[in-house]
């Protein structure tokens, strides 16, 4: 690893949009004028001045070249500290760092993604990728649910996927809600979804019951990919912060296939 990988580049906050109460979406520039080349599903250490770092993965299309966005969750010290931060402010930005999803290798397949919570940014960079590509895939369905209809993210841009079958669901009846209502899981049942690559990124609990809703499809294990989330301090497997099992999420993840797991399983769904 080189040492420029462990010194944040500067990057500028070109806008923010308030996604709902708790969540912002950051559109960023490196400072030094080039581009974050990165895969979908790979993510940043982004640093606020003076509070710490936090790792964020990118939501934009990594077709995207003049800006990258990130798409954050309010729940602690450099999330908040990020909050209170306006147009203009700098921020650090380390990474990308970890793996990604396979989007090349899962090509010609039929793709089901399942997300939930601030899971479901990588997946958009996911679906941005693919849209991209279309004509490299197979059928793609993706199941995303969200406590309320406030808290479900960038529907205004899904109205404009073509050829994805999107489906949303949240948790309980609420207002003038008329879409589905359950655990995002329903959604397989109802919709009658097929496919032979799972993707997964979300709660711990969502992800340990979409798993199992892809098994009972006929997804193989080696076949089901999942994002996870450990607490990450260096980011690039010197530190052991992040370690589960043999792994480090930082740097051999964070997303495995379900088979690589297999020793671990019951440890990544707390
Ligand atoms: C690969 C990866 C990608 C991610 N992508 C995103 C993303 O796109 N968007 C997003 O919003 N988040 C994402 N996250 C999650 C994000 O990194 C965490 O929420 C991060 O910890 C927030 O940092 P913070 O300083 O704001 O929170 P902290 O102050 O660290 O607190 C975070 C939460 O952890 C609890 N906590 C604090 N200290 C400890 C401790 N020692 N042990 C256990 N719990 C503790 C706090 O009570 C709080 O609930 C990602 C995480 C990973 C690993
Ligand atoms: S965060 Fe340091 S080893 Fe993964």
């Amino acid at each position: 690893m080189q040492k420029e990988n462990y010194v944040p580049k500067m990057a500028k906050i070109l806008g923010i949009t308030r996604e709902n109460s708790d969540v912002k979406t950051f559109k960023l520039k490196l400072s030094n004028g080039k581009p974050l080349n990165f895969k979908p599903g790979q993510f940043v250490q982004v640093s606020v001045f003076g509070v710490g770092e936090a790792a964020i993965s990118m939501c934009s299309s990594p077709y995207q070249k003049s800006y990258f966005e990130l798409t954050v969750r309010n729940v602690g010290n450099v999330t908040g500290a990020l909050f209170n931060l306006k147009k203009g402010d700098l921020v650090g930005i380390r990474g990308p760092y970890g793996n990604g999803f396979p989007v090349e290798k899962i090509k010609g397949k039929d793709i089901v993604m399942v997300a939930g919570g601030v899971g479901f940014p990588p997946i958009k960079s996911v679906i941005e990728y693919i849209l991209k590509n279309r004509k490299d895939y197979g059928s793609v369905s993706v199941l995303y649910g969200a406590r309320d209809p406030k808290s479900l993210l960038f529907m205004d841009k899904a109205k404009k996927w073509k050829n994805i079958n999107f489906y949303t669901t949240i948790d309980k009846p609420s207002g003038k809600w008329k879409g589905d209502v359950g655990v995002v899981t329903t959604l397989f049942d109802k919709y009658s979804v097929k496919g032979n690559i799972g993707i997964s990124c979300g709660p711990p609990i969502m992800m340990k019951f979409a798993v199992q809703s892809m098994e009972k499809i006929g997804i193989k294990d080696r076949n089901i990919y999942i994002s996870l989330e450990r607490r990450m301090q260096c980011g690039t497997g010197k530190c052991g912060h992040c370690n589960i099992g043999n792994k480090y999420v930082c740097e051999d993840g964070p997303v495995f296939s379900l088979e690589e797991l297999d020793e671990v399983t019951e440890m990544i769904w707390q």
